[in-house]
């Protein structure tokens, strides 16, 4: 059986609006900042032959209800938790993160590592923050509610993307950009400041012994190949897979080579 279906699960008071596919081993998918889980499109349509995948709007994000109160990094690990429960699902998981969906499956493995098979930690790193880019983020959220969304967050776009991408693939731009500016300006500053106060993952690094691919794009500048290249020598079970022709957006600017690359460890 392979379906795809929107739903809203709910629980306690909250309620995540989330895509749910296929049927088979189960994979969640987190999405990145600003962003919402239709980043995940191209790898769920594949995905979804052989596995169970579920991909949520994280608090505030895509179709997530207007967020009122603040949140941590921590919290957003707790929910996926909860859905996991919601879901019904039983089986260990594989959790597929990206960046800021990362930072959230670096947290979900120190509190529930009994519930995961693997990790895939997409264009992500497991340092903190420095003092200077903590400024910068504190920043940002202060100034998203005065000016809006749209001038914080379209100056990312060519960090984000590489420039073959930018070069080649306009309605992907296009795509991203509109990802962004429906991220309400509340959403902005509280992921900003919980990612800011986020923990760090570099000391914890060789306790992961859940098996981990680590994906990342050949011409990222966020988190560069170099800095993951690291950060795996320290996980006992991790592999890298660098995928050409692309930025900091790995599933999306080329979705095929990051769906080959999941295939193949997910193989393993
Ligand atoms: C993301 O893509 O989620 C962000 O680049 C994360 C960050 O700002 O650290």
């Amino acid at each position: 059986m392979s379906f795809v279906d929107n739903v809203e699960v709910k629980f306690k008071d909250r309620t995540i609006p989330l895509t749910i596919a296929g049927s088979g081993r189960p994979c969640l998918l987190i999405h990145g900042y600003p962003l919402s889980r239709k980043m995940w499109n191209r790898v769920l349509e594949d995905l979804r032959e052989d596995w169970l995948v579920i991909a949520p709007d994280l608090r505030g994000f895509g179709e997530a209800a207007k967020e009122k109160n603040p949140f941590s990094i921590a919290d957003l690990a707790q929910d996926l938790s909860e859905l996991i429960s919601a879901l019904e699902i039983r089986q260990k998981i594989t959790m597929i993160g990206l960046s800021m969906g990362g930072y959230v499956a670096f947290e979900f493995w120190d509190k529930f590592a009994d519930k995961l098979q693997n990790l895939i930690l997409c264009n992500t790193r497991s340092a903190a923050d420095t003092d200077a880019g903590r400024q910068i983020r504190l920043d940002a959220a202060k100034l998203v509610v005065e000016v809006g969304t749209k001038v914080v967050t379209f100056p990312m776009i060519d960090k984000m993307l590489c420039q073959h991408t930018r070069d080649n693939n306009l309605e992907l731009v296009a795509e991203v950009l509109r990802m962004f500016e429906n991220t309400p300006p509340t959403t902005i500053a509280f992921a900003q400041r919980a990612m800011a106060s986020r923990r760090e993952f570099t000391s914890k690094l060789p306790q992961i012994h859940v098996p981990t691919l680590a994906i990342c794009g050949a011409d990222d500048v966020m988190t560069p190949v170099t800095e993951m290249q690291s950060m795996i020598k320290d996980m006992p079970q991790a592999i890298l897979s660098v995928i050409p022709q692309a930025g900091h957006l790995t599933p999306m600017e080329n979705s095929q080579a990051t769906i080959n690359a999941i295939r193949q460890f997910l193989k393993m």
